[in-house]
């Protein structure tokens, strides 16, 4: 079964991430705040090689090998994060995650994701629902902005963090709490949960978010580009929520916007 595939690649990938957590991290630049570490290299060899024996039609999007998105029609097409949140694992900052998800037609059929450090394990299977560890996942039943716990992180890129910084700078008037996680993955995974309200982000990978969109839909939540459009992987701003504020969030950037 593909979601057992996905699941397996996430936990092996864990475990080497697990293992290099607590020895220091050779870091290479890959461009304006985008780093990798041998561990990221490391843990994708690892899924793809899973995943290559458990799916031989496989075709991938991975960030560290097959970063070019492409469509590939009706093969099963694995979306890849051997590490989502590189930086903080770099730093020592707990809060990073595997991410590993199945689509075909673009259409996201299951996804896990892997927290090593609290062996947390999030996955879902397309109508089956969503799961933490075996427990049932719904995202939660807050519905106003004041009593929300809002998720983001920062682009790499001048032009999307200035506007997210004005953005934010609006927002943390309205909203009960403002995190920024690190992890996209472990966000989408937080709003599923029933922790966070709403994640948001401008400049997303699909790699990043393949596994989390399908989460925060099984648990009763709703995804959309940030202007509440359909989402798509190709495109890089993302917004998922609890469904309940998913206007109201919309209806904040509006007035922030023109504001
Ligand atoms: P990464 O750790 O895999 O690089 C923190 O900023 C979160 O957003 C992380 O999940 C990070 O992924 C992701 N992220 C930030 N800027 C990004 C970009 N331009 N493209 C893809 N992912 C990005
Ligand atoms: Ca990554």
């Amino acid at each position: 079964m593909m979601l057992d595939l996905a699941i397996r690649a996430a936990q092996e990938a864990g475990r080497v991430l697990r293992e290099w957590y607590s020895s220091p991290q050779e870091i290479e630049s890959k461009g304006l705040r985008d780093i990798v570490t041998a561990a990221d290299l490391e843990a994708e060899r690892v899924i793809l090689s899973l995943i290559r024996k458990g799916c031989p039609d496989a075709r991938f999007v991975s960030e560290e090998s097959y970063s070019t998105i492409r469509d590939y029609g009706d093969f099963p097409t694995w979306y890849i994060d051997p590490l989502d949140g590189t930086t903080n694992f770099a730093r020592a900052i707990p809060g990073f995650s595997v991410s590993v998800a199945m689509a075909q037609r673009g259409v996201i059929l299951c996804g896990a994701v892997y927290d090593p450090l609290m062996d947390q394990l999030f996955y879902a299977e397309r109508g089956q629902g969503a799961y933490l560890n075996g427990e049932r996942l719904r995202v939660s039943a807050r519905d106003t902005l004041a009593s929300s716990l809002v998720m983001l992180d920062w682009p790499r890129a001048q032009t999307p963090r200035d506007e997210l910084a004005r953005f934010l700078a609006w927002l943390a008037m309205r909203v009960d709490a403002v995190r920024s996680r690190g992890s996209a993955a472990l966000g989408f995974c937080a709003v599923a949960a029933g922790s966070a309200e709403a994640y948001y982000q401008l400049t997303l990978g699909p790699w990043d978010v393949a596994a989390g969109t399908l989460l925060v839909e099984e648990a009763g939540g709703r995804v959309t580009d940030v202007h509440g459009k359909p989402h798509a992987l190709n495109k890089p701003d993302w917004l998922a929520s609890n469904d309940r504020i998913h206007a109201l969030m919309l209806d904040a950037r509006q007035e922030f916007s023109q504001g």
